[in-house]
């Protein structure tokens, strides 16, 4: 390879690997939830009906019923990824009834 040559594969090289770089760290992974339980609860959950729907149940499910009502919405068409998902049960199972 002649110098010119080598320094134009050493740059493209580079930009490749910045790149894969970048993409890698913007992807979101999808198990992992960067977002906390409450902020997803309160941007996925509030779309189809109010969150008075849901807060009106606080203490009254424990963490296997939440678990399947969550499952239900999603079905239904709720945005939760599996970490997502994991997060807003967790915050769900541990809201005290709101008198
Ligand atoms: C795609 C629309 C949609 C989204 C998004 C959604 N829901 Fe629902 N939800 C419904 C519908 C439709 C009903 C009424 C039918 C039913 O109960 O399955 C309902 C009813 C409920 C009820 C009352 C029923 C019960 O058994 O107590 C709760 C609690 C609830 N949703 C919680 C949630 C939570 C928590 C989320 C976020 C993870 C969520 N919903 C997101 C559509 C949605």
């Amino acid at each position: 390879m002649s110098g010119k040559r080598m320094l134009r594969f050493i740059f493209l090289a580079a930009a490749v690997i910045v790149m894969l770089g970048v993409l890698s760290g913007t992807l979101p992974a999808q198990d992992i939830s960067t977002y906390s339980g409450e902020q997803l609860l309160k941007e996925r959950c509030s779309k189809c009906h109010d969150l008075k729907r849901v807060e009106k149940e606080y203490g009254e499910y424990d963490r296997g019923q939440w678990e399947k009502i969550v499952d239900r919405m999603i079905k239904r068409g709720a945005q939760l990824n599996a970490g997502e998902r994991a997060a807003v049960i967790e915050h769900l199972a541990v809201q005290q009834a709101i008198k």
